[in-house]
């Protein structure tokens, strides 16, 4: 069976996809289509039914009660181009209700255990006995970490995956622990809990299903308020921890998408070192994450720039400066035992000063 990333103009796709959205139209002569998005873990395509026999509502009619949006989808359909784009002429549907809806989701690429075992190491890292009882906590919360684990960390724009959000939470604690140093005031610890609270509410503002669409408290509430709510509840769970720092970790999660006045959803404008940090850095990792995906996903098509990328609109360079291949995967586990002692003077790499 093909993947979606594999089809070409005029094959015929046997398979089964999951269907995001589904909809009944009409044609300008008055006539139902059925139009809908269908896909499984290497992208998404949409779907036509057309009554092509002349049968007024025949197919459609016919096909209609299986494209329940939200549900996997066994179907027979070609391949066709339209304008510019492949779309699948379904020609036959059946619902697939035991197929698992985890099957029709891109994946990190990193293993998940790998991941969780470098979180558990920057817990064991952390020297604050309040900051550490307090990531402690968010970690051993199994209805809350659970869900944090397999959630992506946006619907489109960045680590759109199962396990983006621990990805990206991840990523960010290994930018703060190479630039934090370069700021000797800042609260590092501040900002490595910054980086896994900051997004935490996504695992509730999207659903994990493919396709990730906002919830309905996730449309309500939004990550931003969840996540800072978290963060107060957690706290007040615990036996003395100091407003002091909650206040400080709250602040982070509020303003985590920079100056209100920028209209990216923070509930207060960064005021403090360590909410300016770490909005800049939270917003590095989206855009260049953001980058490399559109780049991976154009691999193929050999032209030199990328089609515009959601949300920004913007196209990025395709051609790599070494021609290597680009994949989502491309952070490496950090470092470990066996690279110490492997420091510039060894790797002999140019004296710059
Ligand atoms: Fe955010
Ligand atoms: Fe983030």
């Amino acid at each position: 069976m093909a993947t979606v990333n594999e089809l070409k103009d005029g094959q015929t796709f046997e398979g089964t996809l999951w269907l995001v959205s589904s909809s009944v139209k009409r044609t300008k002569n008055g006539d139902p289509y059925w139009e809908g998005q269908l896909q499984d873990s290497t992208g998404s395509i949409s779907g036509k039914v057309w009554d092509s026999s002349g049968g007024k509502g025949g197919r459609v009619k016919a096909l209609e009660p299986s494209l329940a949006a939200g549900s996997a989808v066994k179907i027979r359909a070609r391949v066709e181009s339209f304008s510019g784009a492949l779309q699948l002429n379904i020609l036959e549907a059946a619902p697939a209700p035991n197929a698992s809806p985890e099957l029709f989701s891109p994946k990190s690429l990193r293993p998940l255990k790998e991941m969780v075992y470098e979180l558990d190491a920057a817990i064991a890292s952390l020297k604050d006995p309040d900051y550490k009882r307090l990531l402690s906590s968010f970690r051993e919360g199994q209805q809350l970490f659970g869900p944090f684990c397999n959630a992506p960390a946006a619907k489109a724009v960045h680590h759109a995956w199962v396990h983006g959000l621990l990805e990206h939470s991840l990523q960010l604690a290994r930018g703060a622990k190479a630039l934090a140093p370069l700021y000797p005031g800042l609260d590092e610890e501040l900002v490595i809990l910054g980086c896994f609270f900051h997004d935490a509410g996504k695992a509730w503002e999207i659903s994990a299903l493919p396709g990730f669409d906002y919830t309905t408290k996730g449309k309500l509430l939004g990550h931003i308020y969840m996540g800072a709510r978290l963060v107060e509840e957690l706290c007040g769970r615990m036996k003395d921890f100091p407003e002091e720092k909650k206040l400080h970790l709250t602040h982070l999660v509020l303003s985590h998408q920079g100056e209100r006045s920028e209209g990216f959803g923070s509930a207060a404008d960064p005021a403090t070192p360590e909410a300016i940090f770490f909005h800049h850095l939270d917003n590095l990792d989206a855009k260049v994450q953001n980058c490399f995906t559109a780049i991976e996903q154009a691999q193929e098509s050999g032209d030199e720039f990328t089609p515009p990328r959601y949300p920004m609109r913007k196209t990025y360079y395709r051609v790599r400066p070494q021609g290597e291949t680009v994949n989502h995967a491309s952070a490496k586990p950090a470092r470990d035992d066996s690279e110490k002692g492997s420091g510039p003077e060894e790797k002999s790499w140019p004296k710059l000063w």
